[in-house]
């Protein structure tokens, strides 16, 4: 079976997590987070059962690391368990249609297409339809046990998590996403480190009493289609996951000068239609209605800052393919 599915931006930032004594808990969130599902960039996950005695796993037409192998293995078995099926042995092959590196986080649109394909190839075509559907909750759980933001990568154009999965937040405003691609090289600290060191921060209690005023705040600009209200929640809530990285123990800064640079000439406009947040990482997502690519380009040359530049847009979440 054959499952697409895209990335998502988080509003409001998943960044720490609950202890787990058991697989089920896994990627637990220590906050209630929201996000924009992307529709352009996807990766496109291929599985078929086999005959062998060992997964073939490929990702971007490449034989899979020890790691990686460990890893999607590890996620196969949660997935036949939780839909109480026997081992089995499969081909997977996995691919991305945007750059790797990029600040387009691929492990949420991997394992939201991985376990969609898998729980396709287990249960069938016409079963499978059902996790695009009245079994998405279930679909978001397992998928947040693989990596926790593929949790809201199971459906779309936004995804509000808390708990164990997370649920569809209806509007058919379709915001747009412009990824400033700063840097690709892979960060030196993966965001699974960076969750575990949260508490090492001095501002990582008083996050958590914010975080469930700005969620209301998050939802009600997207009902009233109010982007400056939005606006001013999202780049409060990247910037305190930035804050918060850089006082813990040890700190770690995931911007690059060039990030500051960005930013600080972005703030420094007198209007503006749209708005940025970050992930962690140096790339810069601004959030607006229109295509905004035409007024980034002249300010990065202005600021001599080289920036490839991903346009991406809202996303209704994955699809079976067969
Ligand atoms: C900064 O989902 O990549 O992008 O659960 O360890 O796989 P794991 O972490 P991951 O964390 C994403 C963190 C973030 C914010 C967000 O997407 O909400």
């Amino acid at each position: 079976m054959i499952a697409v599915a895209s990335p998502n931006i988080a509003f409001i930032k998943y960044w720490g997590k609950l202890d787990a004594q058991r697989d089920e808990d896994r990627n637990l969130a220590t906050n209630p987070s929201f996000s924009l599902t992307l529709s352009k960039a996807q990766t496109r996950a291929d599985v078929r059962r086999i005959k062998g005695d060992a997964h073939e796993i490929l990702i971007n037409e490449q034989a899979a690391s020890a790691k990686d192998v460990a890893k999607i293995s590890e996620h196969v078995t949660r997935v036949e368990r939780a839909l109480g099926h026997p081992a089995g042995h499969y081909r997977i092959e996995t691919g991305n249609n945007f750059p790797a590196g990029a600040g387009i986080a691929s492990s949420a649109s991997a394992y939201a297409a991985l376990s969609l394909a898998l729980a396709g190839e287990l249960v069938g075509e016409r079963e499978a339809e059902r996790f695009l559907g009245d079994r998405n909750a279930e679909l978001s759980a397992l998928a947040r046990r693989g990596s926790g933001s593929a949790g809201r990568s199971v459906a779309g154009p936004y995804m509000r998590w808390d708990g164990a999965h997370a649920t569809r937040f209806d509007s058919d405003w379709r915001l747009r996403d412009t990824i400033l691609i700063l840097s690709r090289e892979h960060k030196a600290v993966p965001s699974s480190e960076g969750h575990k060191l949260v508490r090492t921060s001095p501002h990582f209690a008083a996050r958590l009493g914010k975080v469930p005023e700005r969620l209301a705040k998050v939802e009600r600009a997207i009902r009233h289609r109010d982007l400056p209200s939005l606006g001013r929640v999202i780049e409060e809530e990247a910037l305190e996951l930035h804050r918060i990285a850089r006082s813990g123990t040890p700190p770690v800064d995931y911007l690059l000068p060039e990030t500051r640079r960005v930013l600080e000439a972005i703030e420094k406009l007198g209007h503006r239609n749209f708005f940025f947040t970050l992930d962690a990482g140096p790339n810069v997502h601004l959030i607006s209605e229109t295509s905004i690519a035409h007024e980034i380009e002249p300010l990065l040359a202005r600021l001599g800052v080289q920036a490839e530049i991903w346009e991406d847009q809202a996303g209704d979440g994955p699809r079976l393919i067969k």
